[in-house]
């Protein structure tokens, strides 16, 4: 059995391979393509590179060599059916499964491009040629397009003219024409209508490029009719899978990190003339989590930029509170607002490409700022106002996918509602230093030294086994080298200690250059000691005691940069910050 050379494609066209070979294989930007060590072999500087313009992957130590699906067989072990049902599902699309339904299905789809395709093509040729389409041009020249934006989108005039739609009703069905929602039927006048007739038309294209829906402008704003009309929801188009110029703008992805996500077809179009390429819009529905996956799949930022009025930042906010369910560690999304009503289009004929650039590089407010600055607006000093407040960003954040963006989006919401609290968070800090994990072992110990933080304690136990057993120490200098103390007296004694390891063989304490109060207090409250003393021969049970007091230290010196990183990345949600933390997190997890 075979899978139709379009479904395959289709696949291909939404997925970039660097995409989903970064799944498994840790890739690196290099000029256009992508390099990684090879997943076919152990190796230590990387062979394998990645392109997605030609979009295939080459291995040039082992000579392996293919596309998607290839490389998913290769390294998943799997046949190649297996592989299209696991990338297609990646894609987002439908399963094949070969069932009579689906080969129906398959033709239908094919007659329901082709009708389209005849319908763009031909109103498209016709707003040039037919004299009845000046009043079309004429609109469109008024708007300040120029034919280059009109061809590159395809625009048409749909005139009242009946030819058309004879040779389409000839050659087609009347359930494939009925299927594209290009005409509806009059119960009164009884035939079929030109859904679109006396309007300019926007082709909308699926992301292989084929017009699979309409969006059509009337040209004289008019009371009774919608400005705007779009395509219904047919089998082949659903609004909130769907971005108008996705097309055209993913294969700029290849070069360009940032995508701006706008509310209309003359945004789209208008930005273009303009030279700003990386635009989509929404059609005009709200904002999809669907339509945000697709859009991760390319770019690394998204620039979401509605209308400067009322109802545009209302959608702006529908659409926050949808996306940042798909906010991911190494993407960002964004919001621009724009100054006195303007919509994208309007700002950038107004002001031009570059002073639209540097304007969206600064005041962009990225999602979580955002969210965070709408919902305090409202916010008055009353306890239940604030309740609600907590709780409205306690929600938003609960819906993010990603665990770690989760953690730190709440965690930024909740820097920010504490600076409402003072008075909690005072006590809140001061208990705020956690306890290291007490040795089981001595834990009964604890009790006569209440008044010493945890961690004095642990260093104390610490130093004290090095001033007992500075033979034992010596030979073991690598266990305790990277060990970070806190408290200031204690590194002193630490570090002085080190500084006389070539001299333990004569050791003695009156030599150790610091107050002989220091070692007191080591002695005094040193918890390890009740252990130590009996066993203070046995080499083996000193070592492991040791070793479990530097984990301890360890952990706590990790779970203060964590904390601290924590707090960083909470105000500035950085990669950079990101990764170290990750790396940090690692380590806590093998100590
Ligand atoms: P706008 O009214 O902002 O459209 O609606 P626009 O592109 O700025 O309009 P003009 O042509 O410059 O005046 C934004 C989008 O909302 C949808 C369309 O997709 C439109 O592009 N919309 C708007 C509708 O679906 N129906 C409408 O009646 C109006
Ligand atoms: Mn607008």
């Amino acid at each position: 059995m075979k899978y139709p050379k379009e479904y395959l494609q289709e696949i291909k066209t939404r997925l970039k391979i660097s995409t989903v070979v970064s799944k498994t294989v840790s890739l690196k930007k290099r000029g256009k393509e992508y390099v990684g060590l090879s997943p076919f072999k152990t190796e230590k500087t990387p062979s394998f590179t990645v392109n997605d313009e030609k979009e295939f992957y080459h291995c040039f130590s082992t000579a392996e060599h293919g596309n998607i699906f290839d490389f998913v067989m290769k390294t998943q072990n799997f046949k190649f059916g297996e592989s299209v049902k696991y990338l297609a599902n990646l894609a987002g699309m439908r399963p094949y499964t070969f069932s009579k339904e689906d080969q129906i299905r398959e033709e239908k789809w094919s007659k329901y491009k082709l009708i389209y395709a005849k319908y763009v093509e031909f109103y498209h040729k016709d707003l040039f040629k037919n004299p009845v389409a000046k009043n079309a041009k004429d609109y469109l020249k008024n708007r300040g397009l120029t034919i280059d934006e009109v061809k590159k989108f395809k625009i048409g005039y749909v005139s009242n003219e009946e030819n058309f739609k004879e040779d389409i009703f000839k050659e087609f069905s009347e359930s494939e024409i009925k299927d594209t929602g290009l005409f509806y039927f009059d119960e009164n006048k009884k035939k079929y209508v030109d859904r679109f007739r006396d309007r300019v038309i926007f082709p909308i294209n699926n992301i292989s490029g084929d017009p699979i829906a309409l969006g059509g402008r009337i040209l004289n704003d008019n009371k009774y009719l919608a400005k705007y009309i779009n395509s219904p929801e047919t089998p082949f188009f659903k609004k909130g899978s769907n971005l108008y110029n996705l097309d055209l703008t993913r294969k700029l992805s290849n070069t360009i990190n940032n995508i701006y996500l706008v509310e209309g077809y003359m945004d789209v179009v208008g930005l273009s003339k303009n030279k700003v390429d990386n635009v989509v819009a929404n059609l005009g529905t709200s904002l999809t989590t669907r339509q945000i996956f697709t859009l991760n799949q390319f770019f690394q930022h998204i620039i979401v930029c509605f209308d400067g009025d009322d109802s545009g930042y209302k959608a702006a906010l529908r659409a926050a509170e949808n996306s940042i369910i798909e906010l991911k560690p190494e993407k960002e999304i964004s919001f621009l607002f724009l100054p006195d009503n303007h919509d994208p289009d309007s700002f950038v004929n107004e002001k031009g490409k570059e002073f639209f650039e540097v304007f969206s590089k600064s005041n962009s407010v990225p999602i979580h700022k955002f969210l965070f600055n709408h919902y305090s607006k409202d916010l008055d000093k009353s306890p239940s106002s604030r309740a609600i407040f907590e709780k409205k960003l306690r929600l938003i954040s609960s819906t993010i996918k990603d665990e770690f963006i989760k953690k730190y989006v709440l965690e930024y919401f909740l820097e920010k509602v504490s600076e409402l609290t003072p008075n909690t968070n005072l006590k809140y800090k001061k208990n705020y230093l956690k306890p290291t994990r007490s040795l089981k072992s001595t834990q009964n110990y604890y009790n006569e030294t209440k008044s010493l933080k945890a961690i004095d304690i642990k260093e104390f136990s610490f130093l004290y086994v090095l001033l007992k057993r500075p033979d034992l120490i010596r030979d073991n200098i690598n266990l305790i080298e990277n060990v970070k103390l806190f408290t200031s007296e204690n590194k002193l004694l630490f570090e002085e200690i080190i500084n006389q390891t070539n001299n333990f063989e004569n050791y003695d304490f009156e030599n150790l250059n610091v107050d002989m109060n220091l070692i007191d207090r080591v002695y005094k409250y040193a918890s390890i000691k009740h252990i130590l003393v009996k066993n203070l021969k046995d080499d083996q049970k000193i070592l492991e005691i040791l070793s479990e007091l530097v984990r301890d230290l360890k952990n706590y010196e990790l779970e203060l940069r964590i904390t601290d990183l924590e707090s960083r990345f909470s105000k500035d949600l950085s990669e950079a910050t990101f990764n170290e933390l990750k790396e940090l997190k690692k380590q806590q997890k093998i100590n």
